[in-house]
C-alpha cells in the first residue's frame, strides 16, 4: 500500500467514533494501537503532496501565429520573449547590487583549504575586490570601454593590485559585452562567442521565470561550483544565486576532493553534467552488490519513480529513510535543486536520480551560442526522455533539412533558436557568424529536434553527421573513416558513436581482395568467412586501424576501442548507400543496431 493510500484511508467517515471506540479495548490492543496511530501520524506528516506545475503539462509551449511555425514557452502572457524578471536587473552588476541588498550583505564566495571549513568573504568585500581589479587594470592602461579584451586563465577561484589606485565603478549597459567564451563549435578551430549582458540577464530571467514559486533561491542556498566558469551554464546559474544573494562556495580544485567538499559545504543548489549523473548512477548500482541490496534498491525505485509520474518529487518518503538516505547525505543532505545540462543524459539515469535524490532536478539544453539555455523542463514534469519546453527568454522553430529527411511539416528539423539570450556572433569571424546566425537573427544549432504532441522538444540527430561523445567532445565520423579505410584489409567502415557513450565503435567491412593474403602473412588461415568470424583477425585488423589513425592524427577520443567485421558489403541494393554511393548513416545505424549493442556492452573504457 502507497502512503498517500493509507492515508486515504484513514480520512474514512467510519472512524469519527474512534475515540469512544478506544475506550472499550484492553491495554494492550490500545499499546499496538498507538504503535499504529505513530505510523499514522508518520505517514500523514510526510504525505506527499504533489508540486504545482505552473502550467497544463500536456501543453507545455504555444505556437506563435505568422511566425513559420515557432514556438514559445506557455508560460508568457504573449509572443514577446522575456528580457528582464527584475526591473532593476538588466546588467550583471546591477545583479549583484541586487544580492548586495537581498542579503543584507551575507557572505558571497566561499572557499576552503584542505581539511579546513568554508571561509567567506561578504557581498560588499567582493564588490570591493572587484573593484579593486577593475582600478588596477585602468591603472595598467585599460580604458573603461567595452571594446579591450582581458583573458582570464586560471580554476574558479573567488581571489584574480588596485588598492592603492582606487576609481569608482563605471556601471555596463546591456548592450555591453559581458565576456567573450570561446567554444569548440562543431568544426575544429575555438571561436570566441562575444555575449552580452543582455544576453546573460535573459537567460537567467528566463531560468528564474520558468521556475518561479516553486524554486525561489534565496540568501539561505548554497551553490557549489565546480564547473568551469568558462562553461555559460555554471556562469548563468552562479548569476542566478547572486542576484538573489546566495552562496557560492567554490570546490578546492580538485575533482577528487569534492565528495569532501559536498559533505562540508553542504549545498542546496548543485549543477552537474551527465558524466557525473552517470558515475553516481554506477556506484550506487555498483554497492548493491547482493541480490537482496539489489532487489530492495530496484523496489524502492520503481515505488518512487511512480510517485515521480504522479509530479510527487520528495526526500522524506519511508524509501528515503531506508535506502536512499545514504546517497543523499553524500552530496550534504540538503540539496533542494539540481539542473543537468551540457550534453544528454539517459532517461533511465535521469528518472533514476530523480527518485534517488528526491529533489526538483531540471534539464536544460542549449550551448554558448544563446548563453546557455533555451529550453528547459517544465516544474511537474518529472519525465524524460525530452529537454521540456522553450525557455521564457526565446522562441523555437525547426527548419527542414532536406538530405536527411526531416521536415518541419513533421514536426521534426534543425532547431533554431531565437530571442535576447542570442549571441552577438564570433570575434573577428563574418564568416562563421553568418553560418550560425541568419538574416533573420535566428541561431541554427546544428542539432535535430522532433515537437512531442505535450509541446516539449526532444533532440534527435545531430546536422551534417557531426555529434558529441558524453565527455562532450565533438566527433566527426567521415573523417576518420576516410583514414580507416587506408587500411589494407579493409574495405568499408561505419563508425558510429553516441551522446551517452564516451566513445566510438566500427562495424568494418573487410576486403575480399586482400583480406586472406593479409591474414595470411600474420599466420591466420581460413576462407574469407572464417577470416571474418576470427576474433585474433578480428584483433589485428583493429590495431592496424589505430595505428593509421594515430600516424594522421586522430585524437585518442576519435579512435575506435573495438569493432565488428562484417562480411558483406554496404550498397545500394541492400539500403545502406544513397545512390551517390554516400553512407546512409541513419539506416547503418538501424541496421547493425545488435552489433553495435553489443560492442557497447561488452567493451569497458
Ligand atoms: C559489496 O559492497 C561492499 C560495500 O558496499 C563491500 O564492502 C563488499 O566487499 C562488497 N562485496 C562483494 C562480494 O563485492
Ligand atoms: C530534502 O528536501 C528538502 C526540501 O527540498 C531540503 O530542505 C532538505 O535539506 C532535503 N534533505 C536531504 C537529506 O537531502
Ligand atoms: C510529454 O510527451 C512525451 C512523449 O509523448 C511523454 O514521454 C512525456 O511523458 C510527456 N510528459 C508529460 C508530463 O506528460
Amino acid at each position: 500500500m502507497q502512503a498517500h493510500e493509507l492515508f486515504r484511508y484513514f480520512r474514512m467517515p467510519e472512524l469519527v467514533d474512534f475515540r469512544q471506540y478506544v475506550r472499550t479495548l484492553p491495554t494492550n490492543t490500545l499499546m499496538g494501537f498507538g504503535a499504529f496511530a505513530a505510523l499514522t501520524t508518520f505517514w500523514y506528516a510526510t504525505r506527499p503532496k504533489p508540486l504545482k506545475p505552473p502550467c497544463d503539462l500536456s501543453m507545455q509551449s504555444v505556437e506563435v501565429a505568422g511566425s513559420g511555425g515557432a514556438r514559445r514557452s506557455a508560460l508568457l502572457d504573449s509572443d514577446e520573449p522575456l528580457v528582464y524578471f527584475y526591473d532593476d536587473v538588466t546588467t550583471l552588476y546591477e545583479g549583484f547590487q541586487r544580492g548586495i541588498q537581498v542579503s543584507n550583505n551575507g557572505p558571497c564566495l566561499g572557499s576552503r583549504k584542505p581539511d579546513q571549513p568554508y571561509e567567506w568573504l561578504s557581498y560588499k568585500q567582493v564588490a570591493e575586490l572587484s573593484e579593486c581589479i577593475g582600478s588596477a587594470l585602468i591603472q595598467k592602461g585599460f580604458k573603461t570601454a567595452p571594446d579591450q579584451f582581458i583573458g582570464i586563465f586560471a580554476q574558479n577561484r573567488p581571489e584574480d593590485l588596485g588598492r592603492a589606485n582606487r576609481r569608482k565603478p563605471k556601471p555596463p549597459a546591456p548592450e555591453d559585452l559581458a565576456v567573450i567564451c570561446f567554444t569548440s563549435g562543431t568544426t575544429g578551430n575555438p571561436k570566441g562567442a562575444m555575449v552580452t549582458h543582455r544576453n546573460i540577464v535573459s537567460d537567467c530571467s528566463a531560468f528564474v521565470k520558468a521556475t518561479e514559486n516553486t524554486v525561489n533561491p534565496c540568501p539561505d542556498d548554497t551553490l557549489i561550483s565546480f564547473l568551469p566558469l568558462a562553461h555559460m551554464f555554471e556562469r548563468v546559474v552562479e548569476c542566478v544565486m547572486l542576484c538573489h544573494g546566495a552562496k557560492i562556495g567554490f570546490f578546492q580544485g580538485d575533482i577528487r576532493l569534492l565528495m569532501d567538499d559536498l559533505k562540508v559545504l553542504q549545498p542546496t543548489v548543485f549543477p552537474v553534467v551527465p558524466r557525473l549523473l552517470n558515475r553516481m548512477f554506477d556506484r550506487i548500482f555498483g554497492q548493491a552488490n547482493t541480490t537482496l541490496k539489489r532487489w530492495l534498491l530496484d523496489f524502492a525505485s520503481k515505488r518512487k519513480e511512480a510517485e515521480l509520474r504522479s509530479g510527487i518529487i520528495r526526500n522524506n518518503s519511508l524509501w528515503d529513510r531506508l535506502i536512499f538516505h545514504k546517497v543523499q547525505s553524500s552530496l550534504g543532505g540538503r540539496v533542494r535543486l539540481m539542473v543537468t545540462g551540457a550534453a544528454p543524459v539517459s532517461a533511465t539515469v535521469l528518472t533514476f536520480l530523480r527518485a534517488a535524490l528526491g529533489c526538483q532536478f531540471y534539464e536544460g539544453y542549449g550551448q554558448t551560442e544563446c548563453t546557455a539555455g533555451c529550453c528547459l523542463t517544465m516544474p511537474g514534469d518529472w519525465t524524460a526522455g525530452h529537454v521540456g519546453a522553450p525557455m521564457p527568454c526565446n522562441l523555437i522553430k525547426l527548419v527542414d533539412v532536406e538530405e536527411m529527411n526531416y521536415m518541419a511539416a513533421e514536426g521534426e528539423g534543425e532547431v533554431c533558436v531565437k530571442g535576447p539570450n542570442v549571441f552577438q556572433g564570433y570575434l573577428k569571424d563574418p564568416a562563421k557568424t553568418a553560418e550560425a546566425l541568419d538574416k533573420d537573427g535566428w541561431l541554427h544549432t546544428g542539432d535535430i529536434g522532433k515537437w512531442l504532441p505535450n509541446g516539449t522538444l526532444k533532440i534527435i540527430d545531430r546536422k551534417k553527421h557531426i555529434f558529441k561523445l558524453a565527455q562532450g567532445e565533438y566527433i566527426a565520423p567521415e573523417k576518420i573513416e576516410n583514414i580507416y579505410m587506408r587500411s589494407e584489409p579493409v574495405a568499408q567502415v561505419f563508425v558510429h558513436g553516441e551522446s551517452l557513450q564516451a566513445f566510438l565503435i566500427a562495424i568494418v567491412v573487410p576486403d575480399v581482395e586482400t583480406l586472406c593474403s593479409w591474414a595470411q602473412k600474420r599466420g591466420f588461415e581460413g576462407s574469407f568467412e572464417e577470416l571474418c568470424r576470427n576474433k585474433d583477425v578480428k584483433k589485428a585488423i583493429l590495431e592496424d586501424m589505430v595505428r593509421l589513425g594515430k600516424d594522421s592524427g586522430l585524437k585518442p577520443f576519435e579512435q575506435v576501442k573495438g569493432i565488428t567485421l562484417h562480411p558483406e558489403l554496404f550498397s545500394i541494393d541492400n539500403g545502406l548507400l544513397t545512390p551517390t554511393m554516400k553512407a546512409k548513416r541513419p539506416e547503418l545505424r538501424n541496421y547493425f543496431r545488435s552489433q553495435i549493442d553489443d560492442l557497447y556492452s561488452t567493451i569497458k573504457v
